[in-house]
């Protein structure tokens, strides 16, 4: 049964605590229909419920959408059916299609959902008054809550409740909706969309796409400097990441350092010893800062509404980084990767 009232931060609610009834006979309106707004409409209608696609006019994927049996139609059509309206379209696409097309299409007192915090916790979208706002975020791309969903398990997500509709039904629909999704299986982590908007930005920029590619130019450049090949190179600082990432996700932090070998061990602990000081410690406050002060947020948006130009410059450099030659010579040596 969907729980009743606010939990603290961190409850953790399983597949025992849920269930989809906030959601049965009710119309879902998934917005979108890329990574994840696929995932959640194919996961949600194999939960039994009924779900309608919506996207902007001409869109691939709402034809997409269609060859695989979705009703879908624009975002208005699918938006004015909505009992639980997902917004699975990009962030910085979201502000302008809520106001063109979303919000005075959606019926009074319905539920909107967001897959991440963005556009919510930095004030991009301000929802009417009437309806409830709530969030569920899978922390994993679509493919994978597809998988894990057929497979009958499910990834964990952030839930959160910004506000509640007239009706109150808010939390119980955004716990039907990661329960039909098959996140419960897992595990549904009461957050907020500060918490999960602020720390999924810090994450992926210190660590997982920013942090991670920093030490990986920056080495692969080292080692060819000093006169090592850049097959070799780019096997050492990039391709092995793999090996230990997969040791870290699934056995944690200790369990990798149980797997590799002493000299390896040995080695990360002075190398963590060497690389982390005060200098590191004060970019990584100050990256968290600009989050937080939404400094961030407002520099990605007013690059987009100019048409991308400093985004667009970054991906053409990086783009043309030596390493992307050594890459793709090295990638080739595995044929199995051309379909990854
Ligand atoms: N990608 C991930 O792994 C991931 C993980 C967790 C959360 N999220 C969150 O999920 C949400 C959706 O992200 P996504 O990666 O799933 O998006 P996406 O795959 O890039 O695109 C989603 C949909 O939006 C449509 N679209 C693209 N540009 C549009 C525009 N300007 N106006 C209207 N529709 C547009 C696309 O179809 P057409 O181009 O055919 O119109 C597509 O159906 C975001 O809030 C994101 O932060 C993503």
């Amino acid at each position: 049964m969907a729980q009743e009232g606010a939990a603290p931060e961190g409850t953790i609610l399983h597949a025992k605590d849920v269930s989809t009834d906030a959601l049965r006979g009710r119309t879902i309106a998934v917005l979108g229909y890329g990574n994840q707004g696929r995932a959640h409409a194919l996961n949600l209608r194999d939960s039994g419920l009924t779900v309608v696609v919506g996207g902007r006019a001409g869109s691939e994927k709402v034809e997409l959408a269609k060859r695989e049996g979705f009703e879908a139609g624009t975002l208005a059509e699918a938006a004015a059916r909505a009992d639980l309206a997902i917004v699975a379209l990009p962030d910085q696409a979201q502000p302008s299609a809520w106001g063109k097309w979303i919000e005075d299409a959606l019926p009074a007192g319905a539920v909107v959902g967001f897959v991440h915090g963005f556009a919510i916790r930095f004030g991009f979208i301000a929802p009417r008054a009437d309806l409830g706002v709530v969030l569920v975020a899978p922390k994993g791309p679509g493919a994978t809550l597809r998988a894990r969903y057929e497979e009958g398990l499910g990834i964990p997500a952030l839930f959160a409740v910004e506000r509640e509709n007239a009706a109150r039904t808010a939390r119980a629909v955004a716990l039907a909706w990661g329960a039909g999704i098959g996140c419960a299986r897992s595990g549904l982590i009461e957050a907020s969309f500060a918490a999960e908007a602020e720390s999924d930005l810090f994450g992926e920029q210190a660590v997982l796409c920013g942090g991670l590619l920093a030490l990986v130019h920056e080495s692969y450049a080292l080692l060819v400097e000093a006169g090592y090949s850049p097959e070799v190179a780019y096997i050492e600082c990039c391709h092995e990441v793999k090996q230990v990432a997969d040791l870290l996700y699934a056995r944690g932090p200790d369990g990798m350092r149980r797997a590799i070998s002493d000299t390896a061990e040995f080695g990360a602990f002075v190398a963590e010893q060497a690389l982390v000081d005060e200098h590191l410690r004060a970019k990584l406050r100050a990256l968290l800062a600009d989050v937080r002060s939404g400094a961030f947020a407002r520099r990605f948006m007013d690059d987009y509404g100019r048409g991308h130009p400093e985004f667009t410059a970054w991906r053409r450099a990086a783009s043309g980084h030596p390493i992307e030659a050594a890459s793709a010579r090295v990638r080739a040596l595995m044929p199995w990767l051309r379909d990854a």
